[in-house]
């Protein structure tokens, strides 16, 4: 008998991004700390990852840490770089088993250096024909990627620069533009989340806070995407 291909897996996208929204709002309505909403966060993040590689899908982007969200208490923000840093040396195996490879985007100078130690430990991997590149925005804004660029075209003496100059020069070079963009908690914004990379995206608002999102969660998007009609500005 031949196998029928379903359309979510012949139309997949290359690259998703994920704003990861309503951690806290998840744990409020549990009544619980919002501590407790990042850590069932992070579990969201390992399904999807797992998700991701399941399907097949070579790019990924996950917002982790705005620059704005230097804001919260530092409780909060400590929690936060204390899960990630777990997350990474945790997973330190399963990015070399599974093929991941990992890339940072944002300024990672002021996090903690426990942090930036984990970072760089999982940086050093040498990934060869990775089956996922996985990009976290930490201490990450997209007006400052573009900024950051167009100082890096200045300081290599350009007079003049073209739209690929700025795309070969933000945290996310060699990384295809974002297909597809899905924002949990139902939140419709991209708060500076890869605003140059974004330009033809879909975007995606399911009405779930992020802890919900896994692989069923991820099969759902992929039926939206597929049916969606994108057409670059032509007809
Ligand atoms: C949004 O929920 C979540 C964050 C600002 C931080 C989330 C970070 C993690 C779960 C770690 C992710 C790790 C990796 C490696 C990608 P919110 O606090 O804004 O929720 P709320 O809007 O309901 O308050």
């Amino acid at each position: 008998m031949t196998k029928i291909l379903k359309n979510y897996l012949i139309k997949t996208p290359k690259h998703i991004g994920f704003i990861l929204d309503g951690n806290g709002r998840w744990a409020k309505k549990r009544g619980l700390s919002r501590s407790l909403g990042h850590k069932a966060g992070v579990e969201a993040v390992r399904k999807t990852v797992k998700a991701l590689i399941k399907y097949k899908i070579p790019y990924a982007s996950m917002f982790a840490f705005s620059t704005e969200n230097w804001k919260r208490s530092k409780e909060e923000v400590n929690c936060i770089f204390d899960l990630i840093r777990n997350l990474l040396k945790e997973e330190r195996g399963s990015f070399i088993n599974q093929k991941i490879k990992l890339v940072i985007s944002g300024d990672i100078s002021s996090l903690p250096k426990d942090l930036v130690e984990s970072i760089n430990e999982v940086l050093n991997i040498d990934i060869k024909d990775p089956k996922l590149t996985l990009n976290i925005c930490l201490n990450y804004g997209g007006r400052a990627d573009i900024a950051r660029a167009v100082n890096k075209l200045i300081a290599q003496g350009k007079r003049s620069i073209n739209e690929d100059d700025i795309t070969n020069n933000l945290y996310s070079a060699g990384i295809p533009d974002l297909d597809f963009v899905i924002r949990t908690s139902g939140e419709q914004r991209i708060s500076n989340f890869m605003i140059y990379q974004i330009a033809y995206a879909e975007l995606y608002f399911p009405k779930i806070y992020w802890p919900e999102f896994n692989e069923k969660k991820l099969k759902k998007a992929l039926k939206v995407f597929a049916k969606r009609n994108r057409r670059y500005g032509g007809y």
